[in-house]
């Protein structure tokens, strides 16, 4: 594999300027430059859209970069994502697909969703959205209590987000299933893989959490029959792209009666358009993609070290695989 890292490199000569095309469009922006420079002192940043000589650039670091850029740099070598996801990477019909591609992995964003979706789900676990409509009202009724052991929550995802949620989970006493979409194995989760098993696994849930990349398999994954395979009064939660639910399908098993609630961080379109009928549903609650925010000073060291593999010839980490899309 270790050819396929400077693929161009024969192109750039030893000593030659080198420089580092960085797009953010995150209000954060400065702050993200400013720790980058301070991880790397040494190195130019080009700021898109002014690139300068293209030949100079080997390293791209971007979150939606306007398609079409990264394929006319031609001594690009690798690319990193500035966030955990890739899709808007891999949407990119001229994304050079031969050098390597890393998403962002930093523990930091990884106990940041475990935080999210414990929350998320002892809000439902605990009935709080059902005591939040009866202050409103200035009702007193306790609910009746069902406790961790007595709640199964699937995780949908089981990469280094799903897992973690899954520690944190399991220590808070609740019964764990997974899914994925190839084998794996999690202490203490009961793992399912395969298109085939994910109605068993929606079956057996009172919570499900999505923390599927968006991918070719997943895009709609959540949708009217997957709703109608979840157990009747359960709740789902969506952390990963609004892409994998059908915003339609899902009101409609909230308005049935089939879901009792869902906790939403992810849309189709972003910030959700005023007026969208998932910010005023009452069995809704709406985050505005804040689950797992990267976080610029962790994240420069990362990128830094993902930068000196490159220019040593060296294998990125968290290389993904092009194919399966993540
Ligand atoms: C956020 O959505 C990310 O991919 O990091």
């Amino acid at each position: 594999m270790e050819s396929v890292f400077y693929h161009n490199a024969s192109r750039v000569n030893e000593g030659d300027f080198l420089a580092i095309l960085f797009h953010c469009p995150w209000d954060n922006a400065d702050q993200w430059l400013a720790a980058l420079q301070a991880a790397l002192p040494n190195e130019e940043f080009r700021i898109w859209p002014d690139l300068g000589a293209v030949e100079e650039i080997d390293f791209a670091m971007v979150w939606k970069l306007p398609h079409g850029i990264l394929s006319a740099l031609p001594n690009l070598a690798a690319i990193s994502s500035l966030g955990a996801g890739v899709d808007a990477l891999i949407e990119d019909p001229d994304l050079p697909r031969h050098i390597p591609i890393a998403r962002l992995v930093d523990p930091l964003m990884t106990d940041r969703m475990a935080e999210y979706v414990c929350a998320t789900v002892l809000h439902h676990h605990l009935g709080l959205d059902v005591y939040d409509e009866h202050q409103r009202r200035q009702y007193w009724q306790r609910n009746p209590t069902t406790d961790a052991r007595d709640r199964t929550v699937a995780l949908l995802g089981l990469g280094q987000m799903g897992r973690r949620c899954a520690q944190r989970l399991g220590a808070l006493g609740f019964n764990l299933a997974g899914w994925s979409r190839g084998s794996n194995d999690v202490v203490g989760v009961q793992c399912s893989h395969g298109r085939g098993n994910l109605e068993g696994v929606l079956q057996a849930a009172d919570i499900t959490v999505v923390l599927l990349p968006l991918t070719g398999q997943t895009i709609n994954l959540m949708d009217r029959v997957a709703f109608n395979a979840m157990r009747p009064g359960s709740h789902v939660i969506n952390c990963s792209r609004g892409e994998l639910v059908v915003d339609a399908d899902l009101i409609a098993a909230l308005d049935a009666g089939q879901l009792a609630g869902a906790t939403l961080d992810a849309f189709r379109e972003e910030p959700l358009p005023r007026g969208h009928p998932l910010w005023r549903h009452p069995k809704v609650r709406v985050t505005p993609h804040i689950a797992s925010l990267s976080a610029p000073d962790t994240a420069a060291l990362i990128l830094a070290d993902q930068v000196r593999r490159a220019r040593n010839r060296q294998h990125l980490a968290d290389t993904i695989n092009i194919e399966h899309g993540y």
